[in-house]
């Protein structure tokens, strides 16, 4: 049995974003904005909204602007105090609320999400923590605890790793991990095996990993005899299969919504969306589609 507090979170950011190019050229992918804030933010909201406090980002080359968003904008603060734009200084500092802290960590080269995870271990130690990847927009059900603060009960429950799972469809279990198992109640599943990316012939089911994960941290020792895997990359989802050899894993189907945001339909179905209920553009957003004739603008 773990301690059962979860007060880590580590946000993989050092991928290439190459589904992503030319808009990821020079840009991290995670600061693409859904409406008018980054992926990375929603994802620190989540973690915070979990109870979580200390935030672990894994950076690579050109991602200097996701460090930037996280610190103090001396200028910009300023200026808005400046002109009295009360309420934009308040949402500029909420960025980062005085009880979180944050620490960086580089990935020399993106030799995978497993490889990532591990480069953060020093400053994860012996507890369990959470990992979130930015590009899966999780969003709870409406009015409901967010992806990773149900996932957090469960795990406060269990004391055991858990990962976020969705059915998806059979022809699309090449772009997931996929987990099997035996139901532990209608959302909870003991994991018994999962396969990173199988073909739909190879599927042991259709439960696929979205990306967030709570884990343990005997998770690393998994991770640093992991061999190269799929994409010739180091896995987190060998190291998760390693780990079943130790410990129990639970695949949780959580309430609520995922975005794959790391590609273009997604990141698509988010922004109309997310516009939709937008406080300040919902509205107006939502009369412009319904008077939007489709059938006048060509198809390419
Ligand atoms: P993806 O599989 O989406 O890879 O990584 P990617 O490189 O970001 O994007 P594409 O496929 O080339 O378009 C899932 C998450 O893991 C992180 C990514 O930043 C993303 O959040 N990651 C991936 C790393 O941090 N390091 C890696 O070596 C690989």
């Amino acid at each position: 049995m773990q301690k059962l507090t979860l007060n880590k979170a580590v946000f993989p950011v050092a991928g290439l974003g190459t589904r992503f190019l030319p808009a990821t050229k020079a840009q991290p992918k995670e600061m693409l904005p859904v409406v008018d804030k980054p992926l990375i933010q929603y994802a620190v909201e989540e973690a915070y909204s979990a109870g979580i406090r200390n935030m672990i980002f894994v950076t690579g080359r050109s991602k200097r602007a996701i460090e930037d968003h996280f610190d103090t904008a001396y200028e910009l603060e300023s200026e808005l105090e400046k002109s009295g734009k009360q309420a934009l200084l308040a949402l500029v500092r909420s960025i980062q609320p005085e009880d979180m802290n944050i620490a960086f960590v580089r990935q020399p080269r993106s030799m995978g999400l497993g490889h990532a995870v591990l480069c953060a271990e020093h400053l994860v130690g012996n507890e369990a923590f959470a990992v979130l990847l930015a590009d899966d927009l999780m969003v709870g059900a409406q009015g409901g605890p967010s992806v990773l603060a149900q996932m957090a009960e469960q795990f406060r429950e269990l004391g055991q790793s858990v990962l976020a799972v969705q059915e998806v469809p059979l022809e699309h279990t090449r772009r997931y991990g996929i987990a099997a198992g035996e139901m532990v109640n209608p959302r909870l599943m003991n994991i018994h095996n999962i396969v990173e990316k199988p073909a739909p012939e190879a599927a042991p089911s259709r439960m696929g990993v979205a990306g967030r994960y709570i884990l343990t941290p005997a998770i690393f020792e998994h991770i640093r005899h992991q061999a190269r895997g799929v994409g010739g990359e180091i896995q987190l989802t060998d190291g998760i299969s390693s780990l079943l050899a130790d410990e129990r894993v639970y695949a949780f189907q959580y309430k609520g919504k995922r975005y794959d945001c790391g590609s273009k339909e997604g990141f698509l179905e988010a922004t109309v969306e997310l516009a939709l209920q937008h406080p300040e553009v919902g509205t107006n957003f939502r009369h412009y589609l319904e008077n939007l004739q489709l059938a006048l603008i060509s198809a390419a």
